[in-house]
């Protein structure tokens, strides 16, 4: 039975043994000895309790442990069939954050645990480059031919006269040869070099963040090796995964090598599967979430379980540093400026940028008629934060637009500029919206559909929460909660 499935039984730190909730032993321990945590008198540190939370609610990490993946279950099956069929590869997509590491992890370690030995992961800088690739690719298998080598010389003395299959299909000749090859690789980089000399096992070869890659010639070295590949039946198989919203445009618009691809799209999560992130890692840390703050930490986070680890994860270590079980919306306003302090700094910089020097503008009040005070700007950006969607030749949408700004603005009681004393008229609002378009990257016109969108889910998670410490609990509920 998995930690999800158990009915929790109190919090954690309450149980004086609550062995049924760990299988990380080292955690485990150190848990027990502070087990009844301020009742015995035996507080954790503030950093002993993130270490636990950290287990459970994990923004920085790809999900590793079955136990701990949410939903995905079609893509899962996809990838695993595509693994299983001769001849795919396979291409991994979607918005930063949205899961796809964690896909890869787990649909990997679900196959078959002896997968693990045909596994070759790489992650991409902005400077990779193709000799960068291979040669990981290259050392890897060598350092997995000597594992296993040694593993088959010590189980042979062991089992005196027991067979032992090494790898199916005759490896130790191509093995040797690779080893003996390996160091004077620099002359073999060409991708038909590396297929016909390297890629005659069954390896699975990850190659993450590929979206980072700049370089035109290596995406087109990448699809010379996969038509290679394919056209000699290599059993070697390259998972190619990043950021992106079409598969061919990871790979770099190299049409003629898409049919050698199975395409998984990664799309935002719904509100069902976020809420059973957090009623998972609530079972197995003993906290309990009120169905409105699980409902608000679904809304802000926006499909992308990123933001649901990053808020659960500051929700549950202020639980337990203050002793409190049952958690509820105000406990989020009680965190929410320490969580906008530890977004990602790559989140920020668009919402920054927009602003430009928000601070220095209101410290010393807006004066020049021609350019827009950063105040409305931010007022424009969390209002439309608030907006399913927003089209500026849509009036009803432009009046919504308009009365948010306005409401939250007087909300505040924000003297405004000068020009701007009677609230914020509908061409005022539409000029900074375009304003906003132009000079970050925060926000950007589709084009089809003339509709102003968030340029990706973290502009649109970030502006809610700068939004919600902006108005505040009671507003933002009212008007984001409904
Ligand atoms: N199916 C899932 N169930 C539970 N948590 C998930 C799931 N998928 C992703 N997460 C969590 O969401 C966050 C982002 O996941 P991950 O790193 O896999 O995304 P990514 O798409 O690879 O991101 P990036 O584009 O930055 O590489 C992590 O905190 C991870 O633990
Ligand atoms: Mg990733």
């Amino acid at each position: 039975m998995d930690a999800a499935n158990r009915s929790p039984v109190g919090p954690l730190w309450l149980i004086p043994s609550f062995d049924v909730y760990y299988t990380d032993t080292a955690h485990r321990r150190r848990l027990h000895r502070n087990s009844v945590i301020g009742v015995n008198g035996e507080n954790m540190t503030i950093g002993e309790i993130t270490k636990i939370v950290s287990k459970v609610f994990k923004p920085a990490d790809p999900i590793v442990n079955p136990d701990q993946f949410v939903g995905r279950q079609k893509e899962k099956r996809k990838f695993q069939s595509a693994v299983l069929t001769p001849g795919y590869h396979i291409v991994v997509y979607g918005e930063s954050g949205i899961g796809k590491t964690s896909l890869l992890n787990v649909s990997i370690k679900e196959l078959n645990d002896d997968f693990e030995d045909h596994i070759i992961r790489y992650i991409c800088s902005e400077n990779t480059t193709y000799e960068n690739i291979f040669s990981e690719f290259l050392k890897k298998t060598n350092q997995l031919y000597e594992e296993r080598h040694k593993e088959t010389k010590s189980s042979r003395k062991l089992n005196a006269g027991a067979s032992i299959n090494i790898l199916k299909g005759g490896a130790e000749s191509t093995f040797e040869r690779l080893t003996a090859i390996a160091p004077r690789l620099e002359d073999a980089y060409t991708p038909y070099t590396i297929v016909s000399e390297f890629c005659k096992k069954p390896y699975l070869f990850v190659i993450d963040d590929f979206d980072r890659i700049k370089s035109k010639d290596v995406k087109a070295q990448m699809a010379d090796t996969i038509k290679i590949m394919s056209s000699s039946s290599s059993p070697t198989k390259l998972i190619l995964s990043g950021v992106s919203n079409t598969a061919s445009a990871l790979i770099g618009s190299q049409p003629h090598i898409m049919r050698y691809f199975v395409s998984i799209p990664l799309s935002r999560m719904r509100d069902h599967e976020l809420t059973e992130i957090i009623s998972k890692g609530c079972a197995t840390l003993g906290i309990k979430f009120s169905a409105e703050l699980v409902k608000l930490i679904c809304k802000t986070s926006n499909g992308l379980p990123y933001f649901v680890h990053l808020l659960a994860h500051h929700l549950s270590v202020w639980a337990m540093e203050n002793q409190i079980e049952h958690l509820h919306t105000e406990h989020f306003f009680s965190v929410l400026e320490d969580i906008i302090y530890n977004v990602l700094d790559i989140i920020k910089e668009s919402f920054d940028d927009a602003l430009e020097s928000y601070e220095a503008h209101e410290l010393l009040g807006y004066q020049s008629q021609n350019e827009t005070p950063p105040i409305i700007r931010k007022l424009v950006i969390m209002a439309l934060s608030f907006m399913d969607v927003f089209s500026a030749q849509d009036s009803k949408h432009l009046c919504n637009l308009v009365l948010l700004v306005n409401e939250m603005a007087e909300f505040r009681k924000l003297e405004l500029p000068n020009s701007f004393a009677g609230g914020i008229l509908d061409n005022e609002v539409e000029k900074v919206v375009d304003e906003i378009c132009e000079i970050s990257d925060i926000l950007r016109n589709d084009g089809k559909n003339n509709q102003v969108i968030f340029s990706n889910g973290y502009s649109k998670g970030y502006s809610l929460l700068q939004a919600a410490s902006f108005c505040g609990h009671q507003y933002f509920l009212k008007r984001f909660l409904k």
